[in-house]
């Protein structure tokens, strides 16, 4: 599929009034994103679980306009965020709305006002952008629904994630789940660079009901955004054979995936989210997002693992707040040594239990 098959041309009848509510999750990559060119294509293939406590509930009503207000071709819309209107991230969601406007032309017809909540908190240090990107672009995608009946859900759930793939590159993995790829790769025939798709081998059991407790190390703001350090790859030394690396691992990945295969898993997740701070640490400008704190944790899971023969492990994103990742039958010994050893580095002893889950759902 190329990006002329997501370009909606109206020829239907445009409903007058419309509201869709829909709940989308975050997602933690196990295989990095990290490096793009224009317009978010990233440089190599990624791979990740789709969350499941972590979301985003949006609800976009859609009011059409008069004619008389559709000529000026403006992008017209009211945004609430838990609540309260939020002038300040009306930028980002009207770049975004500029970005897709080929392919949902339709925006322009409509005054809408958009509610947003987070299931997290919003000063927790977890990207939201994933999440709150997701669910604009399905809700948008229920009103195409409506004016064309006939998309089928597999049309659907592509241009939901190429639309969501325009608002923040990661978002295109929060569709569908319980794994999501998404970049071309050739072991993968129906991968693209435009949006993510299911993983679409056998998962082992053990990896459709893996959990994923978020530790807060750091609830701030990061220092360098996403889309700072994405771009620091372009002069980045290191940055071919990470991407070679990153494919590379992508293809190790479906064999573990399949045979459920823990101990290379850990090896394969622990060793991209060292790699990706490791990008960060030899940019130039270099810097930092991991804490003392993260280290310390770290440390903690490598001696417990080693002492106890866990399986426990840890993945990282582009912040000190560190994802411990483990299979279900170890949860209760996992929550343990979490209340025990690892709380007490996160901000206020605050964590998040999460576990993989299965995607964007209509409300
Ligand atoms: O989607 P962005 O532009 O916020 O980039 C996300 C990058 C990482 O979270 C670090 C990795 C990933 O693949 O999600």
């Amino acid at each position: 599929m190329n990006t002329s098959a997501f370009i909606n041309t109206i020829t239907h009848t445009l409903p007058q009034k419309a509201t869709y509510t829909w709940q989308t999750p975050s997602n933690i990559a196990l295989v990095k994103y990290w490096g793009k060119s224009n317009p978010q294509i990233p440089k190599n293939t990624s791979i990740s679980f789709t969350l499941n406590n972590c979301h985003t509930i949006t609800t976009i009503e859609f009011i059409k306009k008069a004619p008389e207000e559709i000529k000026d071709q403006n992008i017209d819309f009211e945004l609430y965020f838990e609540g309260k209107k939020k002038d300040e991230f009306k930028p980002k969601i009207t770049e975004f709305f500029k970005r897709i406007l080929t392919y949902c032309p339709y925006i322009l017809e409509y005054n809408m006002t958009i509610r947003s909540k987070n299931s997290f908190p919003h000063s927790s240090g977890i990207a939201s952008s994933a999440s709150g990107m997701s669910a604009i672009a399905v809700c948008l995608m229920s009103l195409e629904k409506e004016i064309n009946p006939n998309l089928s859900t597999d049309f659907f759930n592509k241009k939901a994630s190429f639309l969501a793939r325009l608002g923040s590159g990661s978002a295109c993995r929060s569709i569908e789940g319980p794994i999501v790829i998404w970049g071309k790769h050739p072991k993968i025939k129906e991968s693209s660079d435009l949006y993510g798709v299911k993983f679409p081998y056998k998962i082992h059991p053990i990896f459709e009901e893996y959990q994923d407790t978020i530790l807060l190390v750091d609830k701030g703001e990061k220092q360098v955004s996403s889309t700072v350090g994405h771009n620091l790859m372009h002069e980045h030394p290191y940055a071919e054979n990470r991407f070679i690396q990153a494919n590379q691992n992508i293809e190790n990945i479906i064999t573990i995936l399949e045979k459920g295969d823990i101990k290379a898993f850990i090896n394969l997740v622990e060793s991209e989210a060292l790699t990706l701070h490791a990008m960060m640490l030899t940019s130039n400008p270099y810097f930092i997002l991991i804490k003392p704190n993260t280290l310390k944790i770290i440390n903690t899971i490598w001696a417990y693992r080693q002492e106890k023969n866990s399986n426990i492990c840890f993945t990282l994103d582009a912040g000190a707040n560190v994802h411990v990742l483990y299979p279900k039958n170890e949860k209760e010994e996992v929550e343990k040594l979490i209340t025990d050893k690892l709380s007490k580095y996160c901000e206020k002893n605050h964590y998040i239990c999460d576990n993989v889950g299965f995607g964007a759902k209509q409300l």
